[in-house]
C-alpha cells in the first residue's frame, strides 16, 4: 500500500490519454509528477496544465525505445525528486491487415514501445525504489486484449500479452520488497491512441483495408470510457496495493470463456509413467514465491 501524497511519480506516455489522466489524478492528491513522452510540445503543455492547477510537475521528452533517451530522462528525473511511483504506460497500436503482410519495422516498433521499454523503465528507477525501503509502486499498462483477444492487430495483441507476462513475472520477483506492482488491463478508452499510432508509425501510412480498419477503430474508441475514470482507478489501486486493475467489467464473461476453453483442454499426461513436475521444487529453486506470495 502506497500513500501517494508527497511522492514523486514518473509516467511514460504522460502527455496524453491514460498517462495524463493518471498524472492528473495523482497531482490532485499531492503527488509530484514527471510526465515523459516522445511528443516534446504536448508533454510540456501537459505539465504546464498540471502546474496551472496547482500541481508540482515537469515534462520531459523521452523516447521509451531509446536507452540513451532513458539515461538523459533518468538524470532529469533524479534532479526533480526520488521516483517512488513508476507508471510504464506509453503504447502504440499495431499494424492492421493479414499478419503475413506486416511491415517488419512496424512489428519491431510495436514490441519496442509496448513491451521492451518496460525493461528500460525498470533499469532506470527500480533498483533505487527497492533500495529506498519506502513504500513504492510500479504500474505497467497491458490491455484487456491480453486476456480476451479480439480480431485486431496481431502485433498489438501479442505485445500486450508480453507486457502482461512481464508484470506476472515481476510480481513474483518483487514479492516481499517495498515495491508493489499493478498491471492495468483497460478496455476501450477514449484516447488519442489511433492518431498517435498514425503519427508515429515508422512505415508509410496504411492504405486500403488497413486504413479503413484504422479509421473504424478511431470511431470505436471515441465511444470508450473517459480516461479520467481509468486514471482515478489506477491511483486507487496504487493506494490499495491491488495487483490487477480491471476497469471494464463487461469483459469478465468473455474472460471466463477463454479460461474455461483453456482448462477444458487439460487431459491426461502425455507420459502416464511420469511422476509429474516438481512444481514446489521449481518454486523453491527460484526464491519460493509465486503470484506475489510466499508458497
Ligand atoms: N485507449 C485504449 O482503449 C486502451 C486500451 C487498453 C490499453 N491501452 C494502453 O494504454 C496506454 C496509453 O495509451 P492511450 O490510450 O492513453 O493513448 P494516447 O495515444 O492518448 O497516449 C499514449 C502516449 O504515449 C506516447 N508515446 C508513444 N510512443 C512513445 C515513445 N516511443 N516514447 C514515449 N512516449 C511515447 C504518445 O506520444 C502518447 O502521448 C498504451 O499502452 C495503450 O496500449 C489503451
Amino acid at each position: 500500500m502506497t500513500d501517494v501524497a508527497g511522492k514523486t511519480a514518473f509516467i511514460t506516455g504522460g502527455a496524453s490519454g491514460l498517462g495524463f489522466a493518471t498524472a492528473t489524478a495523482l497531482a490532485s492528491k499531492g503527488t509530484r509528477t514527471i510526465l515523459a513522452d516522445i511528443d516534446a510540445d504536448r508533454v510540456e503543455d501537459a505539465a504546464a496544465r498540471l502546474r496551472g492547477s496547482g500541481g508540482d510537475a515537469i515534462g520531459i521528452q523521452l523516447d521509451v525505445t531509446s536507452e540513451a533517451s532513458w539515461a538523459a530522462a533518468g538524470e532529469k528525473a533524479h534532479a526533480f525528486g526520488d521516483v517512488r511511483i513508476l507508471f510504464s504506460n506509453a503504447g502504440v497500436g499495431g499494424g492492421s491487415g493479414p499478419f503475413e503482410q506486416y511491415d517488419t519495422d512496424v512489428w519491431r516498433w510495436n514490441y519496442a514501445v509496448n513491451a521492451h521499454a518496460h525493461l528500460y523503465a525498470c533499469r532506470t528507477f527500480l533498483a533505487d525504489m527497492k533500495a529506498s525501503g519506502e513504500p513504492s509502486h510500479l504500474v505497467i499498462t497491458s490491455s484487456m486484449v491480453a486476456i480476451v483477444p479480439p480480431p485486431i492487430s496481431v502485433a498489438y495483441i501479442s505485445s500486450k500479452y508480453a507486457t502482461l507476462g512481464i508484470a506476472m513475472a515481476l510480481r513474483n520477483e518483487l514479492a516481499g520488497s517495498c515495491v508493489d506492482i499493478s498491471v492495468l488491463m483497460p478496455g476501450m478508452t477514449a484516447t488519442r491512441i489511433v492518431e498517435t499510432t498514425r503519427d508515429l508509425r515508422p512505415a508509410q501510412v496504411e492504405a486500403g483495408q488497413a486504413a479503413t480498419t484504422s479509421q473504424a477503430m478511431q470511431g470505436v474508441l471515441a465511444g470508450g470510457m473517459a480516461p479520467d475514470k481509468v486514471g482515478a482507478r489506477v491511483v486507487q489501486a496504487i493506494e490499495a496495493g491491488d495487483y490487477w486493475i480491471f476497469t471494464h467489467p463487461e469483459w469478465k464473461a468473455m474472460a471466463e470463456l477463454v479460461t474455461q476453453d483453456m482448462l477444458a483442454a487439460f487431459g491426461p499426461s502425455a507420459d502416464p509413467a511420469y511422476r509429474g513436475d516438481d512444481i514446489d521444487g521449481l518454486i523453491a529453486a527460484n526464491g519460493g514465491r509465486m503470484f506475489g506470495a510466499k508458497v
